[in-house]
């Protein structure tokens, strides 16, 4: 019987593979991110056809297949849509002609297993139609945002409209419960106001699915700090008409991923650096504030302005409460 001796090479040179593996697979992720991003900041809004193959989404997009792959594992989209559609038209097509079926009749009949036909019940027993998401993956995202909810001491958003002026027409694509909107709002402008929760403000959306009309509005939201944010910048910018404004921790001025993306090409016209610390409260309990560690972050307001050239200005900003 042959052995192979594990020496220190051996384990060394599986060391090196398996780096090289990893950074192949780390490069192939950010090439088609890249692609995306690109896409995106083309001002290209993909509209993913669930029903159509990845090519041919990609030809009717006018965008590479990259991109449409990086889109439906970003965008959540559920591929096995069409199936899913099949098994609910089959087993309410059963159910109509034999209205008592139970659902073990329903198994032998239709064939698809016990678990898929629980899955689909309620679809299958209604008339409600499956939307093209996964919904489990929609709300396991919706429930992560649900706890993700920083608002935006109001004085925080009165401070950036006495150093900047907008254009009339303001979008606050992450409006929480509108504390930074209805500033906006008293200081004269006309703003529209989504959130993809319910927090009994504005309309709820995901800004990467509601059809925004671009070079319709400036933007001013303090945007959730997840993995999108690139995205999300990168999506503010294109559809902006003028103006973005956004607060964010000014340790985000930093990160190669966020130079290379953004600050490389589309370096914000102004930064206000906050001279202290502000009230951004968890959940919007502006009386935690004093108690609270992560009121330590140090924030900043980014200014963009489209077509402007030159070096970013950097500003320091007093909040006035
Ligand atoms: C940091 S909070 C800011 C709330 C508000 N702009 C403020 O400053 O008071 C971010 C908000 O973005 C919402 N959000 C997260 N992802 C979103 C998405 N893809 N589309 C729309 N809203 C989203 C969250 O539900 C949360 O309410």
């Amino acid at each position: 019987m042959s052995s192979t001796k594990v020496t220190d090479r051996v384990v060394q040179k599986w060391l090196i593979f398996n780096d090289t593996l990893g950074c192949l697979k780390i490069n192939l992720y950010f090439c088609k991110a890249y692609k995306y991003i690109d896409d995106m900041s083309k001002g290209k809004d993909i509209r993913y056809n669930p029903a159509i193959s990845v090519k041919e989404n990609a030809k009717r997009n006018g965008v590479t297949e990259a991109t449409i792959r990086y889109h439906i594992k970003r965008q959540l989209v559920d591929r096995r849509y069409d199936r899913k559609l099949n098994i609910i038209a089959d087993c309410r097509r059963y159910l109509k002609k034999y209205p008592n079926a139970t659902r073990t009749e329903l198994q032998k009949k239709t064939g698809y297993s016990l678990s898929t036909i629980r899955k689909y019940w309620s679809y299958i027993t209604s008339e409600e139609e499956l939307t093209d998401f996964d919904n489990r993956k929609i709300k396991k995202y919706q429930l992560k945002q649900m706890n993700n909810y920083y608002a935006t001491h109001p004085s925080v958003t009165q401070d950036l409209l006495r150093c900047e002026q907008f254009d009339r027409k303001i979008l606050e694509p992450f409006c929480g419960s509108g504390t930074m909107a209805e500033v906006i709002k008293n200081n004269g402008y006309e703003v529209v106001s989504y959130d993809i929760i319910d927090r009994g403000y504005g309309k709820v959306g995901d800004f990467f699915s509601v059809d925004f009309e671009a070079n319709e509005y400036d933007i001013i939201t303090n945007p959730p700090y997840d993995e999108n944010l690139i995205l999300i910048i990168k999506r503010c910018l294109s559809l902006c008409k003028n103006k973005v404004a956004l607060l964010l921790p000014i340790n985000f001025l930093s990160g190669k991923e966020r130079y290379d993306e953004i600050y490389a090409n589309c370096p914000p016209a102004r930064v206000y650096v906050y001279r202290e610390r502000i009230n951004i409260a968890i959940d919007g309990d502006f009386t935690k504030y004093n108690k609270s560690a992560r009121n330590q972050t140090v924030y900043a307001w980014y200014i963009w302005e489209r077509g402007r050239e030159g070096v970013t200005e950097l500003r320091w900003i007093h909040n006035i409460k």
